[in-house]
């Protein structure tokens, strides 16, 4: 791991696990436990945990377990460096972000790139007022931008090196001291595979830099002005360049969009929009949204206008946007523009009045997914028109709030040619249907958690069922009262060699080794050496006891006591089996001799 040590401890100290749960769940204390209802499955009764002692969690209905980390990861959608990083946020660490960073590629350093980033932008930017750059000054104007505007996006122009009698970029970026290997890295320059010489990537385009919200320029998109190809040319990932976690614009757009934002395709796009009054928009940058974005826009705004080009490609990129953003949160509009491909065409041809009025109007997403529906039915078939009412049906049974489906019941039943009355019956039972489904897998995982598992993640538990109980009593206590470990291991004269089944043996290991390396345990570490559904299976083991807390000690070395009387028979056993093996063996000798 790239983090520095001490760091997570650190981490978890300020982000208590209790207080970071309960901004998702409510919970209730139990003893020195607390239970909630588990917001990674449908259920009634709380079989979610929270153990501020060991500061882990575990769901019995689902089999969810680990510590904050792994909660954020799950609650948050995030991958481990992002749910490190929400709650460094979170707790106002500073995340140790170079070394992390550093590793992505090249050895050039993410404020080394930030700095060449702004000189290159600068250096973009001044070729507009220069005669190798009155073509690309004169491209802009004739998308209609204004000076201003070109001023505050920092637009500017990459110069053709190749035609040009001395290398204008490279000179000017070699003069401020940037070397060959640092353009290289921050993706500015390339080599060449021929000669190995040097030349900048972007040339003889128009420049858009990506700014972020600290104001650094991060990335460039660069557009030809003519019809060759790619039409656009963006930065690849570097260490200060994130493509699937950025958004172009949102520099601007984030101090003014919290109750609305609007999601573009293109840079053009968000220019026009801006342009146009609208500072609130943004936009992907060449690729469908990803769930990062997802979450950021989350972070930033209540909704998101989804303006994307009204081709096929575009109503695709808007269900998955629509998907991405109905899992973080954000509700969702589409907005559809008549008689123009993308809002930039649409503003050019007809106004920003006439845009801002689209934009009041913007469909939501149940329109917008119930519109395409019908639209993809011929309701005159008779054949056709039931089908088309059972996916209505369906995707009505999907809303969440009743009073939204009356209004939609009312309007689709006058659209479809059906009563109320029917259309809801059907929802209902849809719905229905959707819920028994869902009642049935929760039982399967349920069963699977708690019965099934347990016998494959320790194997040996069939053959020893009482001393298998005996060490998990033991361990159970061990895991809840960490810091009595030592005192109660010392007592009872508890090893490893005490432990008759393996997996339980493996535990009991793991687990003195923490106390000696950290000297205390934390439900984390297990996931080092263990693998999900083992650390549900130890979970188990701790929470079965979580009512234990006046005599664990007698318990415990009650426990001890069984598990060596166990113990006991089991190693008598197999002294009789080697016998009767040996026994056997002769027999068999004999047999062969005769
Ligand atoms: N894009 C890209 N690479 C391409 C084409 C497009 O990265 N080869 C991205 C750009 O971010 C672009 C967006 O996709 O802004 C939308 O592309 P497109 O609809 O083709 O272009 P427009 O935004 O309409 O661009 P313009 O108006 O400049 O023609
Ligand atoms: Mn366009």
């Amino acid at each position: 791991m790239a983090l520095p040590e001490g760091f997570i401890e650190e981490l978890k100290i300020r982000n208590r696990i209790e207080d970071v749960i309960s901004t998702h769940v409510t919970l209730k204390r139990a003893g020195s436990n607390m239970v909630g209802l588990c917001p990674f499955h449908s259920e009634k009764s709380p079989s979610f945990t929270v153990f501020p002692a060991t500061r882990g969690f575990y769901c019995f209905g689902c089999g969810a377990g680990g510590d904050v980390i792994t909660f954020v990861m799950k609650a948050e959608n995030l991958d481990y460096m992002d749910a490190v990083a929400y709650l460094a946020k979170r707790a106002g660490i500073e995340m140790p972000e170079d070394d992390f960073q550093k590793k992505q590629d090249s050895g050039v350093k993410k404020s080394r790139i930030l700095a060449m980033n702004r000189d290159a932008a600068r250096f973009y930017h001044s070729m507009l007022s220069k005669p190798e750059g009155a073509a690309g000054l004169s491209y802009l104007r004739s998308r209609g931008l204004s000076d201003a505007v070109i001023r505050r996006f920092g637009l500017g122009f990459a110069p053709d090196e190749f035609t040009l009698r001395s290398p204008l970029f490279l000179n000017h970026m070699h003069g401020l001291g940037y070397t060959d290997k640092e353009l290289v890295g921050g993706f500015l320059c390339s080599a060449s595979q021929k000669n190995g010489r040097l030349y900048p990537i972007f040339r003889n385009r128009v420049m858009f830099p990506v700014i972020d919200t600290q104001g650094e320029v991060i990335a460039f998109g660069g557009r030809v002005m003519d019809d060759s190809k790619p039409k656009y040319l963006n930065s690849s990932d570097t260490p200060a360049f994130k493509k699937s976690r950025s958004l172009f614009a949102l520099n601007f757009a984030r101090s003014h969009c919290a109750e609305r934002m609007i999601l573009c395709e293109g840079y053009m796009d968000v220019i026009a929009i801006h342009a146009a009054g609208i500072p609130t928009a943004v936009a992907t940058l060449g690729t469908a949204m990803t769930q990062d974005q997802a979450h950021i826009m989350a972070r930033y705004t209540k909704e998101v206008v989804i303006a994307y080009d009204m081709d096929s490609a575009g109503r695709t990129a808007a269900e998955k946007a629509i998907r991405l953003l109905d899992a973080v949160g954000v509700q969702t509009k589409i907005l559809v523009l008549d008689g123009a491909k993308d809002p930039d065409e649409y503003i050019r041809k007809k106004g920003a009045d006439a845009f801002r009025l689209r934009l009041e109007g913007s469909e939501n997403q149940f329109d917008y997914r119930c519109n395409a529906v019908i639209a993809q039915h011929n309701l005159e078939d008779f054949n056709d028109r039931l089908a088309c009412i059972a996916e209505i049906t369906a995707l009505l049974g999907t809303m969440h709030s009743d009073v939204e489906r009356e209004v939609y019941i009312g309007r689709l039943s006058e659209k479809l040619g059906v009563s109320r009355e029917s259309l809801k019956n059907d929802i209902q039972r849809s719905k229905k249907k959707k819920e028994i489904l869902q009642k049935k897998e929760e039982t399967k995982r349920m069963y699977e958690v708690t019965a099934g598992i347990g016998d494959r993640i320790n194997p040996d538990k069939m053959k020893y069922r009482s001393a298998a109980a005996a060490e998990e009593t033991i361990l159970g206590i061990l895991l809840l009262y960490p810091e009595r470990i030592a005192v109660s291991v010392a007592q009872n004269h508890l090893t490893e060699e005490d432990f008759v089944t393996a997996f339980n043996q493996r535990v009991f290991t793991y687990l003195q080794q923490c106390i000696k390396e950290h000297s205390r345990f934390d439900m984390g570490y297990l996931g080092e050496a263990f693998s999900e559904a083992e650390i549900g299976c130890i979970t188990k083991m701790m929470v079965e006891r979580a009512s234990l807390t006046e005599n664990g000690d007698t318990v415990l070395s009650d426990a001890v006591q069984r598990l060596r009387a166990e113990a006991g028979k089991v190693k008598r056993n197999a002294e009789n089996a080697t016998i009767e093996d040996i026994d056997e063996i002769m027999r068999r000798k004999r047999a062969s001799l005769t």
